[in-house]
């Protein structure tokens, strides 16, 4: 039997509270296949770490994160520790320095779940956005003069890399390739002169070996639009780290609560441990009370058992997740009174079911 080491990094606020839910599911999908198990290493680096030690993670923590098969994070972000120390320290160097310079995130309706659209339904909202998570208008690069002074001079500047762009949209070509051949790529060459002439260049130069995928360059500003409008249109998405960023949460509005999409960072070269974790972040404000919902990191769990070459066990986590979906239980953010352990308790039970 393969035995797969994760680590586990279940961070802050509703973050602690959702991950044994993610990994009670893993548990029982692994009981069910027979096939893997899983050995886990905590790690308690989070904002609660750091006001003890003054950093978020040990000085060697990514070289201990390396020598695991995935990592499962839960959520990073509490008061007191500003949200930019919190993540510049912890979650986008994994995501840089281990160059998962895929962030794929699924948007998709689960059947029971209600959206917010009228008139669009499951069948409707099905599609995935392949969000670039290296560089951008993430690599941190600017600075900031005469602070405080009525001259003062603030810059962020967007680094987008040949290598990093043609990667992401090949990427997103062959994904396109294995579902619909539909192509989407998030652009605003109209005003972003530089840096999104040159995407869509890349775009078309990519497109050249995709023959039968279809793509289209569409502003992201009407992309938004459509997501909403119309998103039986779409199909895979393909966008920079800002713009993925912004339509997920737009996409995670659409399934319905911002408790169910999730996120895996991937290095598709596979030299490092992809990270997985829900879109949503730590929610301070509901922490500690037991009911976030959990549904987004077991759909993480799924992808990460995916990632790792459990397929079967990755489905069957989805397909106990659907189950739930379907009827219940539901937490406060579905419109339910059930508890995050609960709706835990009911995926794992769904899974035995299997
Ligand atoms: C996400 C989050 C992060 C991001 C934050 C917490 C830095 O919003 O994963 O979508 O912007 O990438
Ligand atoms: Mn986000």
């Amino acid at each position: 039997m393969v035995s797969h080491k994760i680590s586990v990094i279940p961070g802050d606020g509703v973050g602690r509270e959702v991950v044994p839910e993610g990994l009670k599911a893993v548990r029982a999908a692994a009981e069910v296949t027979a096939a893997f198990d899983i050995e886990t290493v905590d790690y308690p680096w989070s904002c609660e770490y750091y006001t003890q030690h003054g950093v978020m993670m040990e000085p060697d923590a990514l070289e201990r994160l390396r020598d695991s098969d995935a990592i499962y994070l839960g959520a990073i972000g509490f008061p007191g520790v500003p949200d930019h120390v919190s993540l510049w320290e912890m979650l986008l160097p994994i995501r840089q320095q281990f160059d998962l310079y895929i962030n794929l995130r699924p948007i998709r309706l689960l059947p029971g779940i209600e959206g917010p659209l009228r008139d669009r339904g499951p069948a409707d909202v099905d599609f995935v956005c392949v969000r670039e998570n290296t560089e951008g208008e993430y690599v941190g690069v600017g600075g900031r003069i005469r602070a405080g002074t009525a001259d003062e001079v603030v810059t962020q500047t967007a680094i987008f890399t040949r290598k990093g762009t043609e990667r992401v949209l090949r990427y997103a070509f062959e994904l396109a390739r294995r579902r619909d051949k539909v192509l989407v790529s998030a652009t605003k060459s109209n005003a972003l002169n530089h840096s999104m002439v040159f995407w869509d260049e890349i775009t078309q130069l990519v497109a050249a070996d995709y023959p039968d995928v279809a793509v289209t360059s569409t502003h992201v500003d009407a992309l938004a639009a459509r997501m909403v409008l119309n998103p039986q249109l779409l199909d895979v998405i393909v966008a920079s780290n800002l713009f993925g960023d912004i339509l997920t949460d737009l996409g995670g509005a659409l399934q319905g609560s911002l408790g169910l999409p999730p996120s895996g960072n991937i290095d598709p070269e596979g030299r490092f441990p992809g990270l997985f974790e829900p879109v949503h972040g730590s929610a301070p404000g509901r922490a500690g009370q037991g009911t976030g919902n959990p549904m987004a990191a077991i759909w993480a769990a799924s992808m990460m058992l995916d990632a790792i070459g459990e397929a079967e066990g990755a489905a069957l986590v989805m397909s106990g997740l659907e189950a739930v979906a379907l009827q219940g239980p539901y937490t406060k953010d579905l419109g339910g009174t059930a508890s995050t352990v609960a709706v835990g308790d009911a995926v794992a039970a769904a899974i035995r079911g299997r």
